[in-house]
């Protein structure tokens, strides 16, 4: 979580932020935060807009969550860890909303089960509407009237909540995807909606500065608590690519039969494949003989000049060892990208790394049910880098580490390629 000062300015905000709580930096604070508030509540919202009530009710997965549910959730956080313990006056919106809208917090109270999130029909979209317009306005009023001594604390819980909801505008996304995937009608979330056009240029391999580099977040701004402590790692003669796979490099990879190889793949990868019938990245079908995928444009022709999107770490790997390469670690990722050798390393899709997420030597998750946001997902899951086409605008950053288990396949993740010199 954040440990930020009360003159934390939220990402974007411009200047040097000020150092001492005296009334005038109060005010400032007070004006930046409920700015900050109102835009990023906004956008959850332009995200929903074009979805109807129908919409957003489904549930495709037990991974994803309907469209209302992370709009109330989200609005759940504010109300559970910002209002409720630092404004006495505050009144709960609905005493069932808690159970039906806590995700995993379990110091947090009990909650409903997450795989039936979407037979929730009521409360419906009017009454989720209402609760975050509830929240919001108790927010406001905290922003406005928050005491001296208590604004670094508060405003430091905001900020997560920020963070928080912002990581919910992307699984928004992701989740409508998945859910319009499953619809034999293939629906259009956005008609204007286009890939990113990946960086153009002499595709190849650099060196990644070898020898001993510090990684994790260096302490300017926001950043999780999974991100830290800043600390020292070794890294090898390596080389990465500049460019992130492209769809005609997988194409590449199941026209010579990578899906239908075992030796290319990790035993649990294997069984997953062929459980699942995997013959192709998430989302695509062969169509009149060629390739489409599912956009949020709706299908479309699968583009070989695209990054490829929407494989799991499984078939990462096993391009990978297809290409006779590696993934490389979170590690050489993030020197890479601090060095600035590497091209789209955030805007279009998140990159597995072969690093298994875990905890940074000296890790310690926070006191209390916020302890929970990271902590303890630190087993069995893999670390992507940097962002994708559905990342919100100042969300991401270098040291950033998302994580998903094995494989998921549902998010904007592709990869980029290692080699050992
Ligand atoms: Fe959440």
């Amino acid at each position: 979580m954040a440990r930020t000062a009360i003159s934390h300015a939220p990402r974007g905000a411009a200047g040097k932020p000020p150092l001492a709580p005296t009334a005038q930096v109060l005010d400032v604070a007070r004006a930046t935060w409920r700015d900050a508030f109102r835009r990023i509540r906004a956008e959850t919202e332009k995200r929903a807009a074009p979805l109807s009530a129908e919409d957003q009710i489904v549930q495709s997965m037990a991974d994803a969550s309907p469209t209302k549910w992370h709009r109330a959730h989200v609005t759940w956080f504010f109300e559970q860890f910002l209002l409720v313990p630092n404004d006495p006056a505050y009144r709960i919106f609905d005493e069932r909303f808690p159970f039906l809208f806590n995700s995993y917090y379990v110091a947090a109270g009990p909650r409903h089960a997450r795989p039936q999130r979407g037979l929730i029909t009521r409360p419906n979209g009017e009454d989720v509407a209402g609760y975050r317009a509830h929240v919001d306005a108790a927010v406001e009023r905290l922003i406005e009237q928050v005491p001296v001594a208590d604004a670094a604390r508060v405003f430091a819980i905001l900020e997560i909540g920020l963070h928080h909801e912002q990581q919910h505008q992307e699984l928004l996304i992701t989740d409508i995807l998945h859910a319009f995937a499953q619809n034999p009608t293939d629906p259009v979330y956005d008609t204007k909606w286009q890939m990113p056009r990946a960086t153009q240029g002499p595709r190849g391999f650099v060196d990644v500065p070898s020898g001993i580099h510090s990684i994790g977040h260096d302490g300017e701004g926001f950043c999780f608590d999974n991100e830290t402590p800043r600390h020292d790692e070794l890294i090898p003669q390596v080389r990465i690519a500049r460019h992130l796979v492209s769809n005609a490099e997988w194409l590449a990879f199941i026209d010579a039969g990578g899906y239908a190889t075992p030796s290319l793949w990790l035993s649990d990868g294997w069984a997953a494949a062929q459980a699942e019938g995997w013959d192709a990245p998430g989302y695509w079908r062969r169509q009149d003989g060629a390739w489409h995928t599912m956009t949020l444009a709706g299908l479309k022709p699968v583009d070989p000049g695209a990054p490829v999107t929407h494989i799991s770490y499984y078939e990462a790997d096993a391009f990978a060892r297809f290409a006779g390469k590696h993934l490389p670690s979170e590690a050489e990722w993030e020197v890479a990208a601090r060095a600035g050798v590497i091209a789209d390393a955030f805007g279009i899709a998140w990159q597995w790394t072969r690093s298994a997420y875990l905890p940074y030597p000296g890790y310690r998750a926070a006191e209390g049910a916020l302890g929970e946001y990271n902590g303890k997902f630190m087993v069995s899951q893999m670390v992507l880098r940097g962002s994708s086409l559905a990342t919100p605008e100042g969300h991401a950053r270098v040291s950033y580490r998302n994580f998903f288990y094995p494989p998921a396949r549902w998010q904007f993740s592709g990869l980029r390629l290692a080699e050992f010199i």
